[in-house]
């Protein structure tokens, strides 16, 4: 229950930092963007010096072992008692309450954190896991009720059942997305000649950056791969989202926890240059198209074959990204397990437990 430790050296990026220093005005800040985006690394650094000014962290890891809203907020009481005792008065009863309704839990914690003489941030991390209607309900009402000095971040995959619309429009909502976690060019080489202790050239710098767009796990394991090698440019030329150590991340961290006909769906799809609806329907000769489409960029499996304003009518034809494309190769692969499903609108089961 306390903030992750990455154990290892970081890229340094005020850039997001910029971003981030208007969440103490908001009523939330979402970070979403696809697996091993560096999310989690992100929040968890900035966040070090929020606790070093003093301000308790409520750290709270989502996995998709169970779906039980008693729990997830016997899980946000505890973390948020543990990184500030005395801020939950009452945390031993709310934690204990088994049979406290939502709706109780929630009224009792926005009274005991309207006391609260600090700052006090409460993250959620991989909230994607979470699937319980009534978990959802709960956060917004929470988000909603809760004192101006409580500050909620939810790390997430896939863009949450909440109200964001709403909170956008009332400039109550931060948020950072896959396009703002990319590595830049500049971030890329200290990843690789910094952190990663690599001695490549600008040359293969940028097109590893190119290959990669900005995928910080991707990146990772290309440096892995690199280690040692007499002949880099070779290697980075020939690298693509097939690569094995690529596949393996995605078959087990991503792959594995969709449901089998969104598996069937990017796979009997992958065939297209270009995702609408209709050409959806065409190749897989049923009618959900449009909805599979919509669901897909919302769980941030979508790329530019089809990303639009308006989901599920896209007609652009640019080449899908390097995220994508190597979803698609993997997809074909069984996965070695399957649990739960992170795509929204489809079945949902849910999660929560604490670091
Ligand atoms: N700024 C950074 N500097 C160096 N390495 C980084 C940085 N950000 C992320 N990484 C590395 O990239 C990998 C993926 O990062 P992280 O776990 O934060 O991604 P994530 O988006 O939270 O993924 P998931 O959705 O699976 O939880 C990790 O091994 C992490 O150490
Ligand atoms: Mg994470």
């Amino acid at each position: 229950m306390s903030v992750p430790r990455t154990g290892q050296a970081l890229v340094a990026r005020p850039r997001l930092g910029e971003l981030l220093a208007q969440a103490p005005h908001a009523r939330l800040t979402l970070v979403s963007g696809p697996a091993g985006f560096g999310k989690t690394t992100l929040i968890a650094g900035w966040l070090d010096s929020a606790r070093q000014q003093g301000s308790p962290v409520a750290w709270v890891s989502l996995d998709a072992s169970d779906d039980d809203p008693e729990r997830f907020w016997r899980y946000v009481v505890t973390a948020l008692d543990r990184a500030s005792p005395g801020t939950i008065p009452d945390a031993v009863e709310l934690s204990e309450a088994a049979t406290m309704s939502t709706e109780r839990i929630v009224a009792a914690l926005v009274n005991e954190l309207a006391t609260a003489t600090a700052d006090v941030w409460l993250v959620l991390d991989d909230y994607h896991t979470v699937r319980s209607p009534a978990v959802h309900v709960g956060v917004a009402s929470l988000l909603e009720n809760v004192s101006p000095r409580t500050h909620v971040l939810i790390i997430t995959r896939a863009d949450p059942d909440l109200p964001l619309a709403r909170w956008r429009v009332r400039r109550e909502l931060v948020e950072v997305r896959a396009a703002d976690l990319r590595f830049t060019l500049p971030e890329t080489e200290s990843f690789l000649n910094g952190v990663s202790g690599l001695d490549l050239s600008a040359d293969d710098v940028e097109a590893l950056g190119q290959r990669t767009e900005g995928w910080v796990a991707a990146l990772q394991l290309a440096a892995l791969s690199l280690q040692g090698r007499d002949q880099p440019s070779t290697f980075i030329s020939r690298f693509a989202g097939n690569d094995r150590y690529i596949v393996d991340y995605l078959v087990d961290e991503v792959l594995a926890h969709l449901d089998s006909d969104v598996r069937e769906f990017m796979l009997s799809t992958s065939i297209l240059d270009r995702l609408t609806g209709s050409l959806c329907d065409a190749v897989t000769g049923r009618d959900h198209g449009r909805l599979m489409l919509a669901n897909l960029e919302r769980a941030n499996l979508s790329s530019s074959r089809w990303t639009t304003s308006a989901p599920g009518t896209a007609t652009t034809t640019c080449s899908s990204t390097s995220y994508e494309r190597a979803c698609t190769r993997s997809v074909a692969r069984p996965p070695r397990c399957s649990t739960s499903t992170p795509v929204a609108g489809t079945r949902t089961t849910a999660t929560s437990k604490t670091p």
